[in-house]
């Protein structure tokens, strides 16, 4: 039952026993368990993990009803700024990063469409820059966008120590970047070694229209896995390949054909929190729930949240993408997700997600997707980032609380569990709704 507690023991050295910094309590959540646990925190990282019995100049006592998970980690969100300052009134990294912290996420990576897509190394150190204001709230990573351009000039082995992985979009996206399915096993090579994310819509398919199917998804899913086949054993075995947002079951069911491919190089999959809650009868109603890819059927759905409740599905990914209003109503796609994300995680363990499922798509396996190994997981050593979720205190979701500058929720008025703090480093940057300088 105590394992974590006892390895935590065994792990630390008599110098760490006095006072420390900030002493958090309650139920750690692991993805191989639920442990009663106190964890000592100095210097913004995990310093001791114990039963009981430390002591500390704070103490954050999570109690009845409260899950304290390891920092979530979004791979995926579109938080909208550049040096163009184009789209910033949508969104930019200081009111992303709070949303971000808001919904109990610690670590976001933002994706290269923007106004000046991040397609060069010198275009994501500019959004690093910009990105500075945001220091403190949730760290912001970038991914890089891979074109026919930036692999035919090599730009794309300049921006691998920019990047914690690369985005391939398979059919045109706000912004605009697309990579054609033919250049797919050259971009699998160029990249290898790092992650990779698709976008899988089959543009001939959304072309002629057929957006709507799932068909025009397994298309495409089917042509990166084609192209992965294609190359040989040894850069198969340094792939890492994302399919992002898998919104139908043909999907799930064609990943699972692959995976059971003896040569086949690991594919991860990541889902929306819309994906698991809305179908197309809600879309058909509802004009702000557009998105690409878009929702599908109530058997779909379903079907989505059971591969992620048998462990099929690796990551929960907000895919926040803020758009406002009124470009809402001119048909955008995309939802804002980054306030709200702790507490539909929450509903989801109200729905029978284990949390241990929660602590692994959340924050271990995204974290390891990206070798991120200072975070993910609640052990002595690594970054103090911790959510947690108060699944007794319902709320209903307002526009009136969200950090996001688009000001509107998908969820509004839906009653969900809420995060009751975001710690990021050691320090607590949020209390419910409250974001805290
Ligand atoms: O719905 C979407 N919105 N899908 C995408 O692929 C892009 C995103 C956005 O950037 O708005
Ligand atoms: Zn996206």
């Amino acid at each position: 039952m105590e394992r974590r507690g006892e390895e935590g023991r065994a792990g630390s050295g008599g110098e760490r026993e006095g006072m420390h910094e900030l002493v958090i309590e309650g139920r750690f959540v692991h993805p191989e368990g639920i442990f009663e646990a106190e964890v000592g925190v100095d210097e913004g990282r995990i310093s001791a993990v114990r039963k009981q019995g430390l002591s500390g100049e704070k103490r954050v006592s999570a109690g009845a009803g409260c899950l304290i998970f390891p920092g979530f980690v979004d791979l995926h969100a579109h938080l909208r700024e550049d040096e163009s300052h184009e789209w910033s009134y949508k969104e930019d990294f200081l009111s992303g990063a709070k949303a971000a912290i808001h919904g109990g996420v610690t670590t976001v990576v933002d994706m290269p469409n923007t106004p000046r897509p991040a397609t060069s190394a010198e275009r994501v150190r500019a959004k690093k820059r910009l990105a500075e204001k945001a220091r403190g709230y949730a760290e912001i990573l970038f991914c890089g966008g891979v074109t026919e351009e930036n692999l035919h000039s090599g730009e794309i082995e300049r921006m691998r120590e920019e990047v914690v992985a690369f985005k391939i979009y398979l059919c045109e996206t706000t912004g605009g970047l697309y990579l054609p399915a033919n250049a797919l096993p050259k971009a699998l090579l160029a990249t290898r070694g790092k992650p990779v994310v698709f976008h899988c819509e089959d543009q001939e398919l959304v072309l002629r229209g057929r957006r709507s199917e799932a068909a025009t998804e397994v298309s495409a899913v089917r042509s990166v896995l084609s192209a992965a086949l294609s190359l040989n054993a040894n850069v198969r075995a340094e792939m890492k390949i994302n399919i992002a947002h898998v919104s139908s079951e043909e999907t799930v069911l064609a990943l699972r054909t692959f995976r059971n491919h003896t040569d086949a190089p690991r594919v991860f999959c990541e889902v929306t929190p819309h994906h698991l809650f809305f179908s197309e009868k809600d879309a058909a109603r509802n004009r702000m729930l557009r998105v690409n890819p878009p929702l599908r059927s109530e058997r779909s759905r379903r079907m989505l949240l059971n591969a992620l409740k048998r462990g099929e599905i690796d990551f929960i990914a907000s895919d926040h993408a803020p758009h406002t209003a009124a470009e809402k109503a001119e048909g955008a796609a995309g939802v804002p997700n980054l306030d709200t994300f702790g507490s539909f995680v929450g509903w989801l363990i109200l729905r029978g997600v284990s949390p241990c499922r929660i602590a692994s798509a959340c924050a271990a396996m995204p974290a390891s997707f990206l070798s991120l190994k200072d975070r993910g997981r609640i052990e002595e050593g690594k970054r103090a980032d911790f959510t947690i979720l108060d699944l007794k205190r319902l709320r209903k979701i307002s526009s009136e609380h969200l950090y996001t500058k688009c000001g509107w929720s998908p969820f509004e008025g839906c009653e969900f569990p809420s995060v009751r703090h975001t710690i990021v480093k050691g320090e607590v940057k949020s209390e419910y709704d409250d974001v805290l300088d």
